[in-house]
């Protein structure tokens, strides 16, 4: 069993108590209107739960990884689309706290951590997205400049976000050692947010492209050294990866929960349907596949901090498994409520719906098995 300190589990019962109280009412209302729930942000932003994303140094609390997959799943818990503000905004700061210099910091961590802007994270083009290192958007560098040209898709926080983190190609020649990662502002000329989708899920997140036509950015912004962007990036996604998982925990719990209150309450046969053995065994595998999980993600979450390129894989297992563990369960729940489970008066086919993209996000599960087995194999 992963033990978590007195501070994490306080935060736990703190979070809880927010999402049940205040987010939960909301979460179907989000999903129904597709909008950007700007209410939950300011939510987050006035518990200082954005501030855990970032050091104490930059405004921020200094949280732990493990500390912020504690609050997403508690937020998943309920409703996903309010866990995704905060795991986008982890995300989109990544690359800035592994890779930028102290006046980057400085100039772009403390605004985020106060919730002042937000941030996302451009690495997905129409032509690259399990092939990361595909992508065909260009920097290229002129004087005091980089003018980068090319489209980004799939963003998760396009246009709600003020502060990108994107990656372009800087030598065209030189594969994957060729890209290169910047900091972009939402107000550079020539930065563009495209098309806004509709999707399946999640649908209070906004999912945009961004296009970049001859978009000047100081040369200041770029982070590391130009050919380190494909590194940055991966390096990212080790260490995000939990939250994904943690997202996809907190979903699966959530569906749990409702399905085994429908379980007591529903009465077929004579009696509540949770006598049967026949639903039993089906809350039974839930709850044993969702606290596997779980242990899986904590433990994920804590070792990538520490050991970092070594945990690669641990942290692949957890997204991975916790996201497999989240669609299963959710089709389950909708199964223990039967024709209610279909109907949106009920949580849980948006919840089906929503625990889809944590097998695809942040790599495909099969990009994490594909990150397993190069592990395994050398
Ligand atoms: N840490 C540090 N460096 C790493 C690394 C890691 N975890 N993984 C790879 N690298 C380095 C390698 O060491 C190598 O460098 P050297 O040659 O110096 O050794 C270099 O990067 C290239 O590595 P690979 O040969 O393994 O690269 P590849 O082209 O085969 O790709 C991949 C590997 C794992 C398939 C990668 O492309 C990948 O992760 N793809 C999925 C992309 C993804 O997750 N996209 C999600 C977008 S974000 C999103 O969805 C978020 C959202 O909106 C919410």
């Amino acid at each position: 069993m992963y033990e978590l300190t007195e501070e994490q589990k306080m935060l736990q019962q703190t979070v809880r108590q927010l999402a049940k109280e205040k987010v939960e009412p909301r979460a179907a209302e989000i999903d129904a209107k597709g909008e950007y729930p700007w209410d939950m942000f300011e939510l987050l932003r006035d518990n200082d739960l954005l501030a855990l994303c970032f050091p104490e140094e930059y405004d921020g609390a200094g949280a732990d990884l493990l500390t912020v997959c504690i609050a997403i799943e508690e937020l998943a818990r309920v409703c996903v689309n309010t866990s995704l503000i905060l795991g986008v905004n982890k995300l989109g700061s990544t690359p800035i706290l592994l890779a930028g210099n102290e006046e980057q910091l400085k100039k772009y961590i403390p605004p985020l951590a106060r919730g002042e802007k937000q941030c996302a994270f451009g690495l997905t083009e129409p032509g690259a997205g399990s092939d990361a290192a595909a992508m065909t958007t260009r920097a290229v560098r002129k004087g005091d400049v980089y003018v980068i040209n090319g489209q980004k898709c799939f963003i998760t926080n396009g246009g709600i976000a003020d502060t990108y983190s994107i990656f372009a190609k800087t030598d065209e020649s030189a594969g994957v050692k060729g890209i290169s990662a910047f900091i972009v502002e939402k107000d550079f000329p020539g930065f563009e947010v495209g098309k806004i989708e509709h999707k399946m899920g999640i649908r209070g997140s906004q999912t945009t492209e961004l296009i970049f036509t001859d978009m000047e950015v100081p040369a200041e912004n770029l982070l590391g050294k130009e050919g380190e962007g494909f590194k940055i990036a991966m390096m990212t996604l080790d260490r995000t990866r939990p939250t994904i998982g943690a997202q996809a925990v907190g979903l699966a719990q959530g569906a749990l929960d409702h399905a085994v209150a429908y379980a007591k309450e529903r009465v077929q046969f004579g009696g509540p349907i949770a006598r049967l053995q026949g639903i039993q065994f089906m809350l039974a595998d839930m709850a044993m596949q969702i606290e596997a999980a779980r242990q899986l993600v904590y433990y994920s979450a804590a070792l990538v901090e520490r050991a970092g390129r070594e945990a690669s894989a641990v942290s692949a297992m957890a997204k991975c498994f916790a996201s497999d563990v989240a669609m299963k369960v959710t089709v389950d729940a909708v199964q223990v409520l039967g024709g209610y489970g279909y109907m949106v008066e009920y949580p849980l086919e948006r919840m089906m719906r929503d625990a889809k993209i944590t097998q695809i996000y942040e790599g495909t599960n099969q990009i994490q098995r594909v990150v397993i087995a190069r592990h395994l194999l050398g």
